[in-house]
């Protein structure tokens, strides 16, 4: 998620309801940066587009108290946390649209820190603010996903009874979530991926050294 603004060297960024200035290669570069993504604006900035239009080519996201205004081509969100809570939706549904199969647990570890390391910054925002709860509950559905994801396919053809795939799923779906929480808890300061991969590895020495035995 990034804010994008043109401001003058006082850091305004409008004047009277409308903008600053049109300068045709900032509207060019804007349109760049954005086609193809969703944009979130208020209704006010809505209305300077020509026509109030939406844009074309984008998921035009509008922010609006009034439930009868209802633009065509726009969806409107009456509040900051129902929008959030369609952005974080929206980027599970693309985590696990990326990921179909997944061949590791460790793979499937990494998968869930994609959800929180692409967009580091937003997911340290959400986590301290009051949608903390939005954000923790669709993180434990990344987790339950990558990590489902993995065992029912390691599974496969093995006549395990389901309930010890269930129970291996659930444990290692709370490893997962625990770790990122601890880790957005203590300021997302240490190198989490490296430190997963470094659990991994000394976890497949134990399986060697228990072979031994
Ligand atoms: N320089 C740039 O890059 C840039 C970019 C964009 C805009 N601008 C300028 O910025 C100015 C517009 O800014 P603005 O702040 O006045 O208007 P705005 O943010 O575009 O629109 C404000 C409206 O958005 C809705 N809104 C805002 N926060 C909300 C919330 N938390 N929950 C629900 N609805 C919410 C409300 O709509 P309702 O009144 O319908 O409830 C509010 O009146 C204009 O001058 C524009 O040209 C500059």
């Amino acid at each position: 998620m990034n804010l994008i603004v043109a401001v003058d060297r006082n850091w305004a960024i409008g004047k009277d309801g409308d903008q600053l200035v049109y300068l045709s290669e900032d509207l060019k570069h804007f349109k760049a940066l954005t086609t193809g993504h969703p944009v979130i604006l208020g209704r006010k900035t809505l209305a300077t587009f020509p026509g109030g239009r939406p844009l074309k080519g984008r998921r035009n996201m509008i922010l609006s108290r009034n439930p009868g205004f209802a633009p065509e081509g726009a969806e409107v969100f009456q509040n900051l946390p129902a929008l959030l809570e369609e952005i974080i939706a929206q980027r599970v549904q693309l985590l696990m649209s990326d990921h179909p199969t997944i061949d590791s647990m460790e793979d499937s570890f990494d998968a869930a820190l994609d959800f929180v390391l692409d967009h580091k910054r937003a997911v340290f925002h959400i986590y301290n603010s009051l949608s903390r709860d939005v954000f923790e509950r669709y993180l434990m559905e990344v987790c339950h996903y990558v990590v489902a994801t993995y065992i029912e396919a390691a599974f496969a053809g093995r006549e395990d009874e389901d309930k010890n795939k269930e129970m291996l799923i659930r444990y290692h779906k709370c490893a997962c979530f625990g770790h990122i929480i601890d880790w957005l808890n203590t300021g997302m300061k240490d190198d989490v991926s490296a430190y997963f991969h470094q659990v991994y590895a000394l976890r497949l020495g134990w399986q060697d050294d228990e072979a031994r035995i």
